[in-house]
């Protein structure tokens, strides 16, 4: 069955805006886990704008659900990722002025520093996921340098959904088909995620590859009409019958 990661950042985007300890992503998470998440998905910035280290820290208390713990190549982040040691890091590019995550990772670019930042979190005992692109080099290089997962950006087919610019995104989601088919035959797990909605989600969650999907910003989004377990068990529903066709 294909995973369902649900990110829950932007319950703590909502939070920070006020100050206040309210609305908890921990309370989301644990809502999100009897709504039928297989996984929780953090990301701690190097800004702090969402999530905090007391989310860290509660959610590694209290979650019994698998947490993909995202995060910079970053000496600070490394460090915090060996003191939690989560089930899984998914290394994602950052840049302060960028609204959200806008690109992969440059695996291909950067492989011996990568090789270098990964060998303690793989001795640690986390699946180490890099978040790329669907172009053949990044994912040969994430292979070579002993990914157990890579998450495959499917931001920009979304975005060219949302612009109705169908020839294109058809061309996208042949190239995430054809990087999840090489992935897969490198032997790496195959995830996906970034921006995908009821609309976007069953193509990706068709392919055959695929783990897991990783789900946030819509989520909360629908959570506003639906109740995060109605968006939850929404999404999963669309995941489901995408696969059973
Ligand atoms: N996967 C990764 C690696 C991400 O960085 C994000 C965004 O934080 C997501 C999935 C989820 O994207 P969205 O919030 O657009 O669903």
């Amino acid at each position: 069955m294909l995973r369902l990661g649900v990110n829950i950042d932007h319950v703590a985007t909502i939070r920070n805006a006020r100050g206040t300890p309210w609305p908890d992503p921990l309370r989301a998470a644990l809502l999100a886990q009897s709504a039928g998440a297989d996984g929780i998905t953090a990301h701690l910035r190097e800004d702090r704008r969402h999530i905090s280290d007391a989310d860290i820290d509660a959610l590694m208390e209290a979650l019994t659900l698998p947490l993909n713990f995202e995060m910079a190549a970053t000496a600070e982040m490394q460090a915090i990722a060996l003191r939690h040691r989560p089930h899984a890091v998914c290394i994602v590019p950052e840049r302060r002025e960028e609204r959200t995550t806008e690109g992969g990772l440059d695996v291909a670019g950067n492989e011996a520093m990568l090789a270098d930042f990964i060998a303690p979190l793989r001795e640690a005992g986390c699946r180490v996921s890099l978040f790329i692109g669907h172009q053949p080099a990044q994912i040969e290089a994430s292979a070579r340098i002993g990914s157990a997962v890579v998450e495959l950006h499917t931001g920009a087919y979304c975005d060219l959904d949302t612009e109705g610019r169908h020839a294109e995104r058809d061309a996208e989601l042949a190239a995430l088909r054809e990087g999840a088919r090489l992935a897969h035959s490198l032997g790496l797990e195959v995830h996906a995620g970034h921006g995908l909605t009821y609309d976007t989600v069953g193509p990706i969650a068709a392919i055959p590859e695929l783990a897991e999907l990783n789900i946030g910003h819509f989520l909360i989004s629908e959570s506003v009409f639906l109740g995060l377990d109605g968006a939850i068990r929404e999404m999963r529903a669309r995941m489901d019958a995408a696969r059973a066709a």
